[in-house]
């Protein structure tokens, strides 16, 4: 595929910090060749010191298509974009950032359509369910979104930081007053599927992102990582009987969404 660019091919960047876990070249490479696109997407390891810095330098960049945004990018670049989504702005995250020809940059948030089309790809029909969420960051704003639009039946959020879990239930209960949300602990137990949205067990030192020691058969649980495919979480719950949702689907059935909103092959 590298030796195919030329002087004519549009860049598109993954920005994130770590980087080494991202699975998104792979797939919007696949994508561009599937479509017949002279693009390439690249991983761009930007930390969040330089991260005001690297956008404005990026923006300048003329032959730069876009860009996908991860960890722990998300929320802060919504500050960056001169245009986001009626979507992104009720979630105050993005993921993808389009550049304009005159470098202006406007921007949508997918994870959270990527997530619920990832479980019911997976057999999973979130609607009716009760949900715990752990995290609250960038990703987790998006699947709480698209899962109270996916009418579960009660959704629970729990964070380290407790204000961010906080502010996320009030403007859930903003745009969905009749279902029912709280902020939670650390004990997942009474729902029926749980979610990992933080970024534990992208390093194998993390802690486990919620108390598993006495999760049921019964439960669903969904991780958002990647990369390992296999997190402790996973595992755990694997051990315990539990149905197991790997990360990869959310980013598989959001690709094409990915590709249609940076205006590839269309
Ligand atoms: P993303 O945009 O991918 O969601 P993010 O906005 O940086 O990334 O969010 C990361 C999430 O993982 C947050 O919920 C974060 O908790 P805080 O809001 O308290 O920062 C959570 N997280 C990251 N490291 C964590 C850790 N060591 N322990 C517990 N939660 C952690």
């Amino acid at each position: 595929m590298t030796s195919k660019i030329s002087g004519a091919t549009k860049i598109f960047g993954i920005i994130a910090d770590p980087i080494q876990h991202v699975q998104t070249p792979q797939a919007f490479n696949d994508l561009l060749l599937t479509r017949g696109v002279d693009g390439v997407l690249v991983p761009l390891h930007i930390s969040k010191d330089d991260f005001a810095a690297c956008i404005d330098g990026l923006r300048r960049v003329r032959n730069l298509g876009g860009l996908i945004v991860t960890v722990p990018h998300k929320v802060r670049m919504i500050g960056m974009c001169d245009e986001v989504t009626e979507r992104a702005r009720r979630i105050e995250a993005v993921n993808v950032v389009r550049r304009e020809d005159d470098g202006r940059l406007v921007a949508d948030m997918l994870d959270g359509e990527g997530f619920v089309s990832g479980l019911r790809l997976g057999g999973i029909e979130p609607a009716g369910k009760r949900i715990y969420l752990a995290g609250a960051g960038g990703a987790a704003n998006a699947i709480a979104f698209a899962l109270a639009e996916a009418r579960v039946s009660h959704l629970t959020v729990a964070n380290r930081t407790t204000s961010k879990a906080q502010e996320l239930c009030a403007r859930i209960r903003e745009y969905h007053p009749d279902l029912r949300v709280d902020v939670g602990t650390n004990v997942p137990y009474g729902h029926d599927l749980l979610v990992n949205a933080t970024s534990l067990g992208l390093r194998t030192s993390d802690p486990l992102p919620f108390d598993v020691s006495r999760l049921a058969p019964s439960s669903i649980v969904a991780e958002i990582i990647m990369k390992p495919a296999e997190t402790p979480l996973m595992a755990v719950a694997r051990s315990k009987g539990c149905l197991v949702h790997p990360g990869l689907p959310m980013l598989q059935s959001q690709i094409a969404l990915l590709a249609d909103f940076l205006k590839v092959g269309q």
